[in-house]
């Protein structure tokens, strides 16, 4: 049979064989379930000899770090090292308005920090750590090598995203990516057979550049990345409430760099505004916009101009993807 748990016992086989009794692992967590479920697995079959970093790269959203480290620590006993380099990012990002040259800007910033990672943990090992663990799936070997004839879109001439590859190369790291064979919804059954719970294994995607691609221009300036953090929030935990975010693939707020006039409580105000993103996919390659409940939307509004110190004006994207991409940048 081709059950989960088979997989599960022939994938720690192999894992142990491949690593053998002296080697070390290191891990970069993104807080995604992919990276999560990979590095759980690989725990499971070497226990300490994982090393896992989780980067706060300031460009995370509301209390993310927090709650992902409490998921590491208290549901999956994961030993993460968790690094702050939040300063080191957005020094990097002052001035940066081209998109593809901000998920340069993170992909390598990024580089830097878990090399640094990476050395300092050869100096307290005194050898050198032979793997690194990825959470690559099945869809992204094809997407990022699409088999000639296959008729897939070649993302990457799109958009540029760095889960595949982007590793140091003088680190002479030997990759694992033990779920190289498996698709998203098998991932998530791996999981939840190891114990990650089900509400994590659920969350929407999060690209790797964070917040960056959802606030169009200079992300650094004034409190651009505060404000959105807290439109979010409230729009996730609506959504939560309202008991629609399993129906939804992605739900995002995106920082408007504009300022218009407005009106709060007799005073007139000269404020941001936000846009709502939800969409409905099967795999991220198209998307439609999600219908929401008008009374929904309509209390979100208030909520988020009454809420978020910064918005007075609440705007809702009905673009699905084609022509627009799901995030904005
Ligand atoms: P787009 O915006 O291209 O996104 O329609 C499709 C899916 O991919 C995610 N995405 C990224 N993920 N690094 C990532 O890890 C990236 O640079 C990146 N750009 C987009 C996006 O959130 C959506 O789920």
């Amino acid at each position: 049979g081709w059950k989960m748990e088979d997989i599960l016992e022939k994938e720690l086989k192999v894992i142990k064989e491949t690593v053998g009794p002296d080697n070390h692992v290191i891990c970069a967590l993104s807080g995604g379930v992919d990276s999560t479920v990979a590095a759980t697995l690989v725990y499971k079959a070497i226990g300490d000899r994982l090393h896992c970093a989780f980067v706060d790269n300031g460009l995370l959203r509301y209390k993310e770090r927090e709650r992902v480290m409490e998921t590491f620590d208290r549901d999956l006993h994961l030993p993460v090292t968790c690094i702050d380099a939040t300063d080191q990012f957005l020094s990097k990002l002052k001035g940066v308005t081209e998109p593809e040259k901000k998920r340069k800007v993170i992909g390598n910033e990024f580089i830097c920090i878990f090399d640094a990672f990476a050395r300092d943990l050869e100096k307290k090992l005194g050898k050198k750590p032979a793997y690194l663990v990825q959470g690559t799936l099945y869809p992204d070997v094809i997407e990022s090598c699409p088999p000639p004839g296959s008729g897939r879109t070649h993302s990457h001439t799109i958009k540029s995203h760095h889960n595949v590859g982007g590793l140091p190369k003088d680190m002479k790291l030997k990759l694992i990516e033990p779920l190289k064979l498996l698709f998203k919804d098998e991932v998530r059954e791996l999981g939840r057979i190891m114990g990650v719970p089900v509400s994590f294994l659920k969350r929407h995607p999060f690209p790797g550049p964070g917040l960056a691609v959802r606030v169009p221009g200079d992300v650094t300036e004034g409190n651009r990345l505060d404000i959105l953090r807290k439109a979010d929030e409230i729009f996730i935990q609506a959504i939560k409430d309202a008991g629609i975010y399993d129906s939804i693939w992605q739900a995002f707020a995106v920082f408007m760099p504009v300022l218009t006039v407005g009106v709060q409580g007799d005073q007139r105000t000269h404020s941001y505004a936000i846009a709502l993103r939800a969409v409905t996919s099967h795999d991220g390659m198209t998307a439609d916009w999600y219908y929401f409940d008008y009374k929904f939307l309509a209390d979100l509004s208030t909520r988020i101009c009454n809420e978020v110190q910064g918005v007075n004006r609440v705007l809702l994207d009905i673009t699905s993807k084609p022509p627009a991409t799901i995030e904005w940048e």
